[in-house]
């Protein structure tokens, strides 16, 4: 395996009723900005729950932030934090939120000319105000990772740095049960494809990582679709293990040691930032090409991921990935997300306009092996039609 350095410091609080927790999370000198999103939460309880433990806090509240969180609406949020000395975020939403509080925390102690330039140029995050996070949406990991992905102008384009990782988060799988079912759809397979972003490259003989991610994948097929099942979507158990499954999908730790892809996620950004489409279905419309396209370069993985994620074992090499990538895209739309461009109404003419987008970010080297060019995402969104 690949050398590495570990360290998660985010405190999780994992389970029903523990958003009470904030209080002895939070210092109580500190001045508190809620950071929340278009309101799902003041009508399922979560605000509410919040308010309650910030009784002894001093705060106030900046909400709007929209899903795939836009620079124009991040930079509102400045002003506040300015007249009332904000030292102290609360994130309470989906990842878009979390994101978009890691950005107004950045922005706010950058000392530079603009904050944009934390994402253009890639210039180096120094200080942030620190951040904590109630989740109400299983998918991206924001809340126990550094990561965060900012849009401006069709722009998505994502950031990371220690610093704005959130110091707690708290993982209640009761409050996911107002989420829309496209909602939890968009999440597992957001969860999927994360596990997948890291473990389908080539083997390093990580065993430890490779089994975590085959277990967290397994989890997701198992309790994916039983979420969205009338009889059983309501059932904490399941909900929790959903929860459970996509924090630990991107926190760092079944990463750690191993390379990466992360070619979808790079091309789907594009589709969101030009479509407006959700990004999970950016993800299950691109992975499939990815496969395909890559199946030479990720042969021995696609073979391990067929025999131990799908237990193909009878088969031949071939017919074991072929149907290992098939069985992908069956359980995709189990899940009712698309797997296919023509299913958002994007066709062959976009694809000029989007090789051009990725071209324009820098996108010109994708992979493990670096060597998903131009022309190879091309073939990727091709064959994604
Ligand atoms: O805004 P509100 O009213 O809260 O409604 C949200 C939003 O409309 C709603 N929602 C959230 N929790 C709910 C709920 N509705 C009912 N009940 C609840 N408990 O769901 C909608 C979508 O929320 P959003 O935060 O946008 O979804 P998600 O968590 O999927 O986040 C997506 C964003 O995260 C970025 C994506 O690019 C996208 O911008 N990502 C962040 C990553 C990271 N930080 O590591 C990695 C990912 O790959 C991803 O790129
Ligand atoms: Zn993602």
């Amino acid at each position: 395996m690949l050398n590495f350095s570990f360290y998660n410091p985010t405190k999780i609080h994992f389970g029903e009723d523990q958003i009470h927790l904030v209080a002895n999370e939070i210092p109580t000198d500190a001045t508190v900005l809620v950071v929340y999103g278009g309101g799902s939460i003041k009508s399922n309880g979560v605000y509410d729950q919040v308010v309650t433990a910030l009784t002894k806090h001093t705060w106030f509240e900046f909400s709007g932030i929209e899903p795939n969180p836009s620079y124009e609406t991040l930079m509102k949020a400045q002003e506040i934090i300015e007249q009332k000395s904000i030292d102290y975020l609360l994130a309470v939403g989906g990842g878009s939120v979390v994101d978009g509080a890691k950005f107004i925390a950045a922005a706010a102690l950058y000392k530079g000319e603009d904050p944009w330039d934390i994402l253009v140029k890639q210039h180096p995050v120094k200080q942030a105000i620190p951040i904590g996070a109630v989740l109400t949406l299983p998918a991206t990991g924001s809340e126990s990772n550094g990561n965060s992905v900012v849009t401006r102008d069709g722009n998505k384009l994502p950031f990371a740095s220690p610093l704005v990782r959130p110091q707690f988060a708290i993982l209640d799988p009761k409050v996911t049960l107002s989420l829309s079912e496209r909602q939890i759809s968009n999440g597992v397979v957001d969860a999927f494809i994360h596990v997948i972003e890291q473990y389908l490259t080539y083997s390093v003989n990580g065993k430890v990582q490779d089994r975590f991610a085959e277990g967290l994948l397994q989890t997701l097929i198992e309790e994916g679709p039983k979420a969205l099942h009338p009889e059983t979507k309501a059932d904490l158990a399941i909900r929790a293990n959903i929860m459970w499954s996509a924090t630990m999908a991107l926190n760092g730790l079944i990463g750690a040691g191993v390379p990466q892809d992360w070619s979808t996620h790079m091309i789907g950004h594009e589709l969101t930032g030009g479509f407006g489409i959700d990004h999970a279905r950016t993800l299950s419309i691109i992975l499939p090409a990815v496969m395909k396209v890559k199946r030479n370069e990720k042969r021995e993985k696609l073979v391990q991921y067929a025999e131990r994620v799908w237990q193909l074992t009878d088969d031949n090499e071939e017919t074991k990935i072929d149907k290992a990538i098939a069985l992908t895209e069956d359980f995709f739309q189990r899940m009712n997300v698309p797997i296919r461009l023509a299913e958002v109404e994007v066709t062959k003419d976009n694809i000029d306009g989007l090789i051009e987008r990725l071209k324009q970010h820098g996108m010109t080297q994708l992979g493990e092996h670096s060597d998903i060019t131009l022309e190879v995402s091309r073939k990727i969104l091709e064959l994604a039609l």
